[in-house]
């Protein structure tokens, strides 16, 4: 069923109890459920937020330039796909990072086709610093780069167990969602991912895996066809 996914993990999951930066315990981790994935043959491509390092628009809203602020935050992406390239080679998963903004001394440039070979070669690709465009989230960098590849889905972790009606950390009676329609999760302002990123999915037909990546092995039952947490398609 799926040949090819894109997985986007939260910057903010990386820092586990501490708060801020990256939890070593909880990359390592990922890194282990990553090389799981890759032993099931199907590739696998990632793009990783900064909100652990650095959130811009949290920094724009405070009145910073609001560019400046996302290019910080493409930089925090940086640091962490660098990160999470250390811990999967560490564990003999082949992995590449490539940025969307150039910093050639560390990683290799975005280049798309690069970047397929790289998956066909069972390498990990790491994107990173999101489109390379402030005013861009890496919900839409995910989205985009999913497209490019030729992806069969996206893989969105999230902290809870899929798409509610309400935030279910402050309402005991918030209902998950099994499906949800691009245009329900518009209309109803779910949040799944931006509107961008979304609207993108929506008019390539790109399905989003929403699931909670607290729970060792839930990509892995997704991939063996069970129904775990929310799945946003036509
Ligand atoms: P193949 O050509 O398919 O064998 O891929 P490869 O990635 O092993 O070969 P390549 O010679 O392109 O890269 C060798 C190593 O250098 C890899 O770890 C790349 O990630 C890295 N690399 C390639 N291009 C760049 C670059 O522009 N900057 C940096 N910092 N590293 C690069």
């Amino acid at each position: 069923m799926f040949k090819r996914i894109l997985l986007k993990l939260s910057g903010e999951a990386l820092q586990g109890h501490q708060g801020f930066g990256i939890d070593p315990k909880i990359i390592a981790n990922m890194a282990k459920e990553i090389k799981e994935l890759r032993e099931l043959d199907v590739d696998v491509a990632l793009v990783i937020g900064g909100g652990n390092i650095f959130r811009g628009l949290a920094a724009s809203t405070l009145g910073m330039d609001r560019s400046t602020a996302d290019y910080m935050g493409m930089l925090a992406t940086v640091l962490n796909s660098l990160a999470l390239q250390d811990s999967l080679e560490q564990i003999d998963v082949p992995t590449r990072v490539q940025s969307a903004i150039h910093l050639s001394e560390l990683c290799e440039p975005y280049i798309r086709r690069k970047a397929v070979r790289h998956l066909e070669k069972g390498r990990v690709v790491i994107f990173a610093a999101g489109t390379g465009n402030p005013y861009f989230t890496t919900d839409t960098a995910a989205a985009l780069r999913a497209m490019e590849i030729h992806a069969d889905a996206i893989f969105k972790a999230t902290k809870v167990d899929g798409v509610y009606d309400s935030d279910p950390e402050k309402n005991p009676k918030a209902k998950m969602f099994s499906k949800l329609t691009y245009k329900e999760v518009l209309t109803r302002d779910l949040k799944v991912m931006d509107s961008t990123a979304t609207s993108l999915c929506m008019d390539n037909k790109m399905p989003i895996y929403v699931f909670n990546m607290t729970i060792h092995g839930n990509i892995k039952q997704i991939l063996k066809g069970k129904k775990i947490g929310t799945v946003v398609e036509e």
